[in-house]
């Protein structure tokens, strides 16, 4: 059996400037087809082509060398009890918002930012409440950044572990490194799962997805908590590298999978209005469907 590396400091298994840095490498991967549909000469387009910066590839080689079976065994045990923390909302907004990245004056979308914008544009589309709801949370996990973790255990495209990694994933060659390259069972197409099994029954990747949808599974509509699990699973909502490992049921929730990744990555919005504008509907929001207290 295998066992986890040697653990390094945060910062040096951290190389990005900040988290936004892995959502804007994803912009390039996966444009938004409007802006390429209407201008082929934007910056969106030639990015496609461009290789990603220095310091996004050495995230991944980490997320890939390091994300194996046991070490997301071991981040499940540490986490998912949510003994850490217990806060309103609203302070867990301020507690994300100390990511923003004091070195970048240019920047001033700070996670709150991000959230906003994902779920008034799901809002102005007219979704269900609920889906406005997962908008405004769906990256609250990645307050595992301020209980110390890398950002290689926080974002990053996820994908399963325990069985083989798919070279559809981002950067695959980086997997060789992985401690669970060559084993026995873990390196092969099922791993330690069954053909069909349901994704409920696959271990994904340590990170934010998982750790809010557990923050959130007593509260929302199963479409909703799809939203939240999965947003981040590219290497099967865009790629459908592991149709083997799915359900029925599964392909019909990730419609609402789907459904969600744009407003995720497309809905960068410079009008958006701001927060105490905003406040009363989200806090009736809350109140409808939330605690008074989350858990970390
Ligand atoms: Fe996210
Ligand atoms: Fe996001």
């Amino acid at each position: 059996m295998s066992t986890d590396p040697t653990p390094l400091p945060a910062a040096i298994h951290s190389p990005m400037a900040n988290l936004d840095e892995w959502e804007e490498d994803l912009l390039k991967r996966y444009p938004d087809p409007e802006t390429i549909a209407t201008d082929k000469s934007t910056d969106a387009f030639r990015n496609y082509a461009a290789p990603p910066r220095d310091t996004v590839k050495e995230f991944y080689r980490l997320n890939h060398t390091y994300q194996s079976y046991d070490f997301v065994m071991q981040k499940e045990k540490e986490f998912l009890g949510f003994a850490k923390k217990e806060m309103p909302i609203w302070k867990a907004f301020d507690f994300l918002n100390e990511l923003v990245d004091d070195s970048d004056p240019d920047t001033d979308l700070d996670q709150m930012q991000h959230l906003l914008q994902t779920s008034e544009a799901i809002r102005r589309d007219g979704h269900p409440d609920w889906m406005v709801l997962v908008g405004l949370v769906h990256d609250m996990g990645k307050v595992l950044c301020l209980f110390g973790e890398p950002q290689w255990s926080v974002v990053g495209d996820t994908f399963p572990v325990g069985c083989a990694y798919s070279d559809k994933i981002v950067f695959p060659e980086f997997f060789t490194a992985n401690l669970d390259y060559q084993h026995p069972i873990y390196s092969t197409r099922y791993g330690v799962y069954e053909p069909n099994c349901g994704l409920d029954k696959v271990h994904l990747s340590w990170g934010h997805d998982e750790y809010v949808y557990h923050m959130m599974k007593n509260y929302l509509p199963q479409e909703g908590l799809y939203m939240l699990r999965y947003h981040s699973f590219y290497a099967q909502h865009r790629e459908h590298a592991y149709d083997h490992l799915m359900s029925e049921h599964d392909h019909a929730m990730f419609k609402w999978v789907k459904l969600f990744n744009p407003y995720d990555l497309y809905s960068k919005n410079p009008n958006q209005k701001s927060w105490q504008e905003l406040r009363p509907y989200y806090e009736d929001l809350v109140a409808k469907y939330l605690p008074a207290t989350l858990k970390f």
